[in-house]
Protein backbone atom coordinates (compact mmCIF):
# COMPACT_ATOMS: atom_id res chain seq x y z
CA UNK A 1 0.00 0.00 0.00
CA UNK A 2 1.56 3.10 -1.32
CA UNK A 3 1.83 6.06 1.52
CA UNK A 4 2.70 9.72 1.10
CA UNK A 5 4.45 11.46 4.03
CA UNK A 6 5.22 15.19 3.81
CA UNK A 7 7.28 16.94 6.45
CA UNK A 8 6.33 20.64 6.55
CA UNK A 9 8.91 22.80 8.44
CA UNK A 10 6.68 25.50 9.10
CA UNK A 11 3.02 26.33 9.02
CA UNK A 12 3.47 27.63 5.55
CA UNK A 13 4.53 24.21 4.46
CA UNK A 14 1.09 22.88 6.26
CA UNK A 15 -0.69 25.37 4.37
CA UNK A 16 0.85 24.06 0.87
CA UNK A 17 0.38 21.38 1.53
CA UNK A 18 -3.36 21.22 2.71
CA UNK A 19 -3.60 23.48 -1.22
CA UNK A 20 -2.57 20.50 -2.67
CA UNK A 21 -4.65 17.68 -0.96
CA UNK A 22 -7.89 20.64 -0.85
CA UNK A 23 -7.51 20.54 -5.25
CA UNK A 24 -7.55 16.49 -5.20
CA UNK A 25 -11.00 16.29 -2.69
CA UNK A 26 -12.94 19.67 -3.87
CA UNK A 27 -15.03 17.61 -6.06
CA UNK A 28 -15.66 14.26 -5.22
CA UNK A 29 -15.22 14.36 -1.31
CA UNK A 30 -13.38 12.14 0.77
CA UNK A 31 -13.40 11.33 4.52
CA UNK A 32 -11.01 11.39 6.87
CA UNK A 33 -9.02 10.40 10.20
CA UNK A 34 -6.78 12.20 11.68
CA UNK A 35 -4.40 10.83 14.40
CA UNK A 36 -1.87 12.72 16.17
CA UNK A 37 -1.14 14.09 20.00
CA UNK A 38 -2.48 17.28 21.06
CA UNK A 39 -0.98 19.94 19.33
CA UNK A 40 0.40 17.72 16.44
CA UNK A 41 -1.70 19.82 13.97
CA UNK A 42 -4.78 17.91 13.56
CA UNK A 43 -7.31 21.02 13.65
CA UNK A 44 -4.56 23.39 12.02
CA UNK A 45 -4.87 21.07 8.92
CA UNK A 46 -8.45 20.80 8.71
CA UNK A 47 -8.88 24.75 9.04
CA UNK A 48 -6.23 25.34 6.43
CA UNK A 49 -7.88 22.46 4.07
CA UNK A 50 -11.36 24.28 4.67
CA UNK A 51 -9.94 27.47 3.95
CA UNK A 52 -8.41 26.40 0.56
CA UNK A 53 -11.53 24.92 -0.29
CA UNK A 54 -13.31 28.13 0.49
CA UNK A 55 -15.11 27.94 3.58
CA UNK A 56 -15.76 31.11 4.42
CA UNK A 57 -17.06 30.99 7.84
CA UNK A 58 -14.52 30.98 10.77
CA UNK A 59 -12.94 27.39 11.65
CA UNK A 60 -12.48 26.38 15.17
CA UNK A 61 -11.77 23.02 16.94
CA UNK A 62 -15.03 21.31 17.73
CA UNK A 63 -14.67 20.13 21.22
CA UNK A 64 -15.77 17.05 22.53
CA UNK A 65 -17.32 14.47 20.40
CA UNK A 66 -18.89 17.45 19.24
CA UNK A 67 -19.35 18.60 15.47
CA UNK A 68 -18.83 21.64 13.30
CA UNK A 69 -20.15 22.24 9.96
CA UNK A 70 -19.17 24.38 6.73
CA UNK A 71 -21.90 25.17 4.03
CA UNK A 72 -19.84 27.84 1.49
CA UNK A 73 -17.54 25.69 0.14
CA UNK A 74 -18.58 23.73 -3.09
CA UNK A 75 -19.57 20.22 -0.58
CA UNK A 76 -19.99 20.40 2.63
CA UNK A 77 -17.48 20.46 5.55
CA UNK A 78 -18.08 18.65 8.35
CA UNK A 79 -15.24 18.72 11.39
CA UNK A 80 -15.30 15.96 14.47
CA UNK A 81 -13.61 15.84 17.45
CA UNK A 82 -13.41 12.89 19.35
CA UNK A 83 -10.92 13.46 21.79
CA UNK A 84 -10.84 11.16 24.54
CA UNK A 85 -13.38 8.76 23.34
CA UNK A 86 -12.92 5.54 24.52
CA UNK A 87 -12.64 2.45 22.49
CA UNK A 88 -15.87 1.73 23.80
CA UNK A 89 -17.60 4.76 22.31
CA UNK A 90 -15.93 4.38 19.12
CA UNK A 91 -18.02 0.97 17.78
CA UNK A 92 -21.30 3.12 18.88
CA UNK A 93 -20.39 6.01 16.46
CA UNK A 94 -19.18 4.19 13.34
CA UNK A 95 -22.25 3.26 11.79
CA UNK A 96 -23.51 6.95 12.64
CA UNK A 97 -19.74 8.50 10.71
CA UNK A 98 -20.65 5.93 7.71
CA UNK A 99 -23.86 8.99 6.91
CA UNK A 100 -20.87 11.75 5.93
CA UNK A 101 -19.45 9.46 3.37
CA UNK A 102 -21.26 10.68 0.55
CA UNK A 103 -20.70 14.30 -1.19
CA UNK A 104 -19.11 15.76 1.60
CA UNK A 105 -15.89 16.40 3.12
CA UNK A 106 -15.39 14.81 6.61
CA UNK A 107 -12.54 15.25 8.91
CA UNK A 108 -12.91 13.24 12.42
CA UNK A 109 -9.83 14.13 14.97
CA UNK A 110 -9.62 10.78 16.94
CA UNK A 111 -8.29 10.13 20.24
CA UNK A 112 -4.65 8.77 20.44
CA UNK A 113 -5.47 5.53 21.47
CA UNK A 114 -8.60 4.60 19.77
CA UNK A 115 -8.33 1.90 17.15
CA UNK A 116 -9.24 2.51 13.61
CA UNK A 117 -12.09 0.38 13.14
CA UNK A 118 -13.69 2.65 9.90
CA UNK A 119 -15.31 -0.36 7.96
CA UNK A 120 -15.49 2.17 4.58
CA UNK A 121 -13.26 3.47 2.71
CA UNK A 122 -10.78 6.62 4.00
CA UNK A 123 -7.87 8.23 4.42
CA UNK A 124 -5.60 8.11 7.42
CA UNK A 125 -3.57 11.13 8.61
CA UNK A 126 -0.74 10.49 11.05
CA UNK A 127 0.45 14.19 12.56
CA UNK A 128 3.77 13.40 14.59
CA UNK A 129 5.82 16.80 16.18
CA UNK A 130 9.33 16.89 15.02
CA UNK A 131 11.80 20.54 16.02
CA UNK A 132 9.98 23.27 16.67
CA UNK A 133 7.29 23.83 13.73
CA UNK A 134 8.43 20.62 11.88
CA UNK A 135 5.02 18.50 11.52
CA UNK A 136 5.33 15.56 9.87
CA UNK A 137 2.22 14.73 8.12
CA UNK A 138 1.41 11.01 6.55
CA UNK A 139 -1.24 9.77 4.39
CA UNK A 140 -2.42 6.18 4.60
CA UNK A 141 -4.80 4.94 2.07
CA UNK A 142 -7.79 2.71 2.75
CA UNK A 143 -9.86 2.20 -0.58
CA UNK A 144 -8.95 2.79 -4.30
CA UNK A 145 -10.30 6.09 -4.32
CA UNK A 146 -8.19 7.27 -1.77
CA UNK A 147 -5.39 5.45 -3.40
CA UNK A 148 -5.70 7.49 -6.43
CA UNK A 149 -5.44 10.53 -4.67
CA UNK A 150 -2.08 9.48 -2.36
CA UNK A 151 -0.99 8.82 -5.78
CA UNK A 152 -1.29 11.84 -7.36
CA UNK A 153 0.33 13.60 -3.97
CA UNK A 154 3.27 11.91 -4.74
CA UNK A 155 3.66 12.61 -8.50
N1 LIG B 1 4.08 23.08 10.53
C1 LIG B 1 2.98 23.19 11.28
N2 LIG B 1 1.84 22.54 10.91
C2 LIG B 1 0.75 22.60 11.69
N3 LIG B 1 0.66 23.29 12.83
C3 LIG B 1 1.75 23.96 13.25
C4 LIG B 1 2.95 23.94 12.48
N4 LIG B 1 3.86 24.69 13.14
C5 LIG B 1 3.28 25.15 14.24
N5 LIG B 1 2.01 24.74 14.32
C6 LIG B 1 1.10 25.07 15.42
O1 LIG B 1 0.86 23.90 16.19
C7 LIG B 1 -0.44 23.96 16.77
C8 LIG B 1 -1.25 22.73 16.38
O2 LIG B 1 -2.42 22.74 17.13
P1 LIG B 1 -3.72 21.95 16.70
O3 LIG B 1 -3.81 21.93 15.22
O4 LIG B 1 -4.85 22.53 17.47
O5 LIG B 1 -3.36 20.49 17.24
P2 LIG B 1 -4.29 19.21 17.40
O6 LIG B 1 -5.59 19.47 16.74
O7 LIG B 1 -3.50 18.10 16.76
O8 LIG B 1 -4.41 18.99 18.87
C9 LIG B 1 -1.10 25.23 16.24
O9 LIG B 1 -0.96 26.24 17.20
C10 LIG B 1 -0.28 25.54 14.99
O10 LIG B 1 -0.26 26.91 14.67
MG1 LIG C 1 -7.55 19.40 17.50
Amino acid sequence: MQKYIKKCKTLDDTKVLASSFADLVKDDGIFVNLYGEIGAGKTAFVKLVAEALGVKEKVTSPSFVILNEYHSANLPVYHFDLYRLENEGVKTIVEELREYTRKCITFVEWAEFSQDEIPFEHLKINVTYGDDEERIYEFIPYGEKVEKIIGELNQ
